[in-house]
C-alpha cells in the first residue's frame, strides 16, 4: 500500500499529539502544522526525526499555503484552535479569528492542493443542555463564543464539501481527556490537586459530561479521515455515557485505594454551565464500523499511572 501522506494542525497540543502517533503507527507520512501557543514541541519528542513539523500560524496564510503545497497530503486533521473556554470569553475577537477564519485558510489551502479529506475538530459545545442522548441532529446551540466558533466552523467546513471536490468532516468531540492534556480542565485539575494530597477544590459536581479517552479520540478521528472520501459529515465523537465530577472523584477514590476529600470552592462555579452532555454514536460507528474502547475507568488508571500516581492493582 502506498504510504499516505497527513498533515495535522494543532499536531503539537493534547489531541493532536495522539493523532500524531495513530497515524505514525499506521505507516501514515506526518506533517505537523502548529504555531507552539498552546502546544509544546515536548509532545512530540517520542516521534523526533519522524515526521515534518512547520512552527507557524495558521492566520499566516503564505506559511500555510506554502506548507500544504510542500506537504501535498491526502488527509488534512485540523485540529489547531483556541479552546479554553474561559481564554476564549477574555478574547473573543481572537477567538473569532483563529477558530473561523483560520479553518477557512486551512480548508481553502487544502482544497488548493488536492486533498482528499479534511477533518475538522468541533465540539459537544456547540450543543444546547439535554437530558438523553444527543444526535447529531439537535439543533445547535451554543451558549458561549467558542460554542458560536465551532459552529461558524462547521458551516465553512459544510460549504467546502459542497463546492469542492474535497470531503470534509465536522467530528463533534466530547469532553476528551488523557495524558498531555494542554488546558486546566476538569481532569488535569483533579490530577494535579491528587499530586499535592488526598484533597480536591470543585465547583459544579453534579454536571454531567460524556468523557472520552484521548487514544479512543485519536483513532475515531483517523478512521474517519480514512472512511469519509466523499461529500459532508457531521459527526459525534464520545462514549454515549456520561459522569460527574463527584462520579469521577470516586472512581478515582476506587483506583488509588484512599478516600479524596472534596472541597467546594464558589470561585470555581460556573454561572452558565449545561447539566448533561452525552454524546448518541450511532452515526460514528455506521461511518467507522468503530467504537470507543476505553471505560473511564480504565482511562483514568492510565493516567494516574502517566503521571505517576498510585494505582491499586
Ligand atoms: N480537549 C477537548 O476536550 C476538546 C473537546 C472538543 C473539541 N476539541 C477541539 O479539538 C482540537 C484540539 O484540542 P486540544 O484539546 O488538543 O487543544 P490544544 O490547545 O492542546 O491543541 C490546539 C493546538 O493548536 C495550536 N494552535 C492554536 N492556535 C493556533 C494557530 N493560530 N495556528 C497554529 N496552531 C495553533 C496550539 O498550539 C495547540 O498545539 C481543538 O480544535 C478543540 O477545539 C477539544
Amino acid at each position: 500500500m502506498a504510504i499516505r501522506r497527513v498533515f495535522i494542525t494543532g499536531g503539537a497540543g493534547f489531541i493532536g499529539r495522539w493523532v500524531v502517533a495513530q497515524c505514525l503507527e499506521q505507516g501514515d507520512q506526518v506533517a505537523v502544522y502548529d504555531n507552539l501557543q498552546a502546544g509544546s514541541m515536548d509532545h512530540l519528542l517520542d516521534f523526533a526525526g519522524a515526521i515534518d513539523f512547520y512552527e507557524a500560524d495558521i492566520l499566516d496564510w503564505e506559511a500555510l499555503l506554502t506548507a500544504m503545497e510542500e506537504v501535498r497530503p491526502a488527509v488534512v486533521f485540523h485540529l489547531a484552535a483556541l479552546h479554553f473556554i474561559p481564554y476564549c470569553n477574555a478574547h473573543p475577537q481572537e477567538t473569532l479569528r483563529v477558530n473561523v477564519e483560520g479553518t477557512y485558510n486551512v480548508l481553502e489551502a487544502a482544497a488548493r492542493v488536492g486533498v482528499r479529506t479534511t477533518v475538522v475538530a468541533s465540539s459537544g459545545a456547540i450543543y444546547p443542555s439535554v437530558e438523553g442522548l444527543i444526535p447529531e441532529t439537535l439543533p445547535p446551540a451554543p451558549v458561549d463564543i467558542y460554542g458560536l466558533s465551532k459552529l461558524l466552523a462547521e458551516q465553512v467546513a459544510e460549504q467546502f464539501a459542497r463546492t469542492t471536490e474535497m470531503a470534509c468532516v465536522s467530528a463533534r468531540l466530547f469532553n476528551t481527556y488523557g495524558p498531555f492534556e494542554t488546558n486546566p480542565h476538569l481532569i488535569p485539575h483533579i490530577i494535579a490537586s491528587l499530586q499535592q494530597g488526598p484533597m480536591v477544590e470543585l465547583g459544579n459536581i453534579h454536571t454531567r459530561r460524556d468523557y472520552i479517552y484521548v487514544e479512543d479520540v485519536a483513532r475515531l478521528l483517523v478512521a474517519l479521515g480514512e472512511r469519509v472520501t466523499k461529500g459532508y459529515e457531521v459527526v459525534n465523537v464520545g462514549t454515549g455515557e456520561e459522569y460527574s465530577a463527584a462520579d469521577i472523584v470516586e472512581i478515582l477514590q476506587e483506583l488509588m485505594g484512599q478516600p479524596i476529600e472534596i472541597r467546594i470552592d464558589p470561585s470555581r462555579v460556573r454561572k452558565v454551565d449545561k447539566l448533561h452532555q452525552q454524546a448518541d454514536i450511532t452515526r460514528l460507528y455506521k461511518l467507522t464500523g468503530m467504537r470507543p474502547e476505553v471505560s473511564l475507568r480504565e482511562g483514568l488508571a492510565r493516567l494516574l499511572q502517566h503521571e505517576g500516581l498510585p494505582v491499586r492493582s
